[in-house]
């Protein structure tokens, strides 16, 4: 059953990053006790897939997806409970772009989420499987909840496909060496990752029964986020440093990668970010004070430091 929906203003700042500190960690905890239930347990056969897959989950990582994936189903007025299983599987695919991302063809990076990557752990063939096998099950996971109607598994297989992360991927490889370049960095960085982060919020919205107008204020916000995102993880990959990442900082640079920083520098890549964030915040005044969490997971995102 809906929520009746509050109207009234944003809180002020301060209370609002409190409630959305708090709100994550309630988030976090049960998104990872699902995660937990989901995934094969490590000692079923063959033991080895399993404890690859575990690992590349359980490494830490912020959940962001799911977490703006059950945030935004509570916005809409919808129980953040029916959307658990797709909000893990986005996870599920989240955590396989990131083994593939970092194996030797790709990015070649040896930690994640403050770990040793995958394939270090569990060798090449043993990671490129675990990554198939996190995406495989994401689906089986999505397919078998009755909350998730079939349009809205096709969009999340849409936004992780060739339109959406993985071909943002594939540009973002074939691009490595060009001269950087507006257009194509803001093209990529669409498609690599808010493609994704876009859809998780389309997915709480879609659980929660929005109507189209609110499905489409709530998309624009996913959208706007979800290239700040990338905006912001660019410019770490810059400033901060490995142990702060828990992946390796200043690779970039290093692998010759279209960045926001290497186009705009990291001063006005800082404002193109925080313009973003100001245009997502914007998406959600029709949600009033139900938007609270996800504006201020909208400057949370631009203010990180990991
Ligand atoms: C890293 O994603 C890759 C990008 C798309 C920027 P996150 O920064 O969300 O990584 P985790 O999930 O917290 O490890
Ligand atoms: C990766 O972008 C986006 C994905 C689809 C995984 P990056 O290559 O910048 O991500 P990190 O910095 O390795 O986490
Ligand atoms: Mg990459
Ligand atoms: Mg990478
Ligand atoms: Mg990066």
């Amino acid at each position: 059953m809906k929520k009746t929906r509050m109207t009234t203003s944003h809180s002020n700042p301060t209370t609002a990053f409190d409630g959305l500190a708090a709100a994550m960690k309630e988030h976090r905890a049960a998104i990872d006790a699902r995660l937990e239930r989901i995934l094969p347990p490590a000692d079923a056969a063959p033991a080895a897939i399993h404890q690859a897959m575990r690992h590349a989950v359980f490494a830490g990582g912020k959940r962001l997806r799911p977490i703006l994936a059950l945030m935004t189903c509570e916005m809409c007025g919808g129980d953040a409970a029916l959307a658990m299983p797709a909000a893990c599987a986005l996870e599920m695919i989240h955590t396989y772009s990131l083994v593939h991302d970092d194996l030797p063809a790709m990015d070649n990076d040896d930690f994640r989420r403050g770990n040793p990557t995958c394939h270090k752990v569990f060798g090449e063939a043993i990671a490129i499987l675990a990554g198939d096998a996190l995406l495989t099950h994401a689906f089986e996971v999505l397919a078998k909840e009755p909350a998730n109607s079939a349009a809205v598994i096709a969009e999340i297989a849409t936004a992780a496909g060739t339109q959406g992360m993985i071909g943002g991927q594939v540009m973002d490889i074939n691009s490595a060496d060009l001269p950087p370049d507006a257009d194509l960095v803001r093209s990529i960085h669409e498609r690599k990752t808010a493609a994704l982060i876009r859809q998780a919020v389309r997915t709480g919205a879609i659980i929660a029964g929005a109507n189209a107008q609110d499905l489409a204020s709530a998309s624009d916000y996913g959208e706007k986020t979800g290239l700040a995102y990338q905006v912001v993880d660019d410019m770490l990959d810059r400033e901060a440093t490995t142990e702060q990442l828990g992946k390796t900082a200043g690779k970039d640079a290093e692998s010759g990668k279209q960045t926001y920083p290497a186009v705009f520098g990291l001063e006005a890549s800082h404002k193109k970010a925080e313009e973003l964030i100001e245009q997502a915040r914007h998406s959600l005044a029709p949600f009033g004070n139900n938007a609270r969490h996800l504006c201020a997971l909208a400057e949370f995102i631009v203010a990180r430091k990991s």
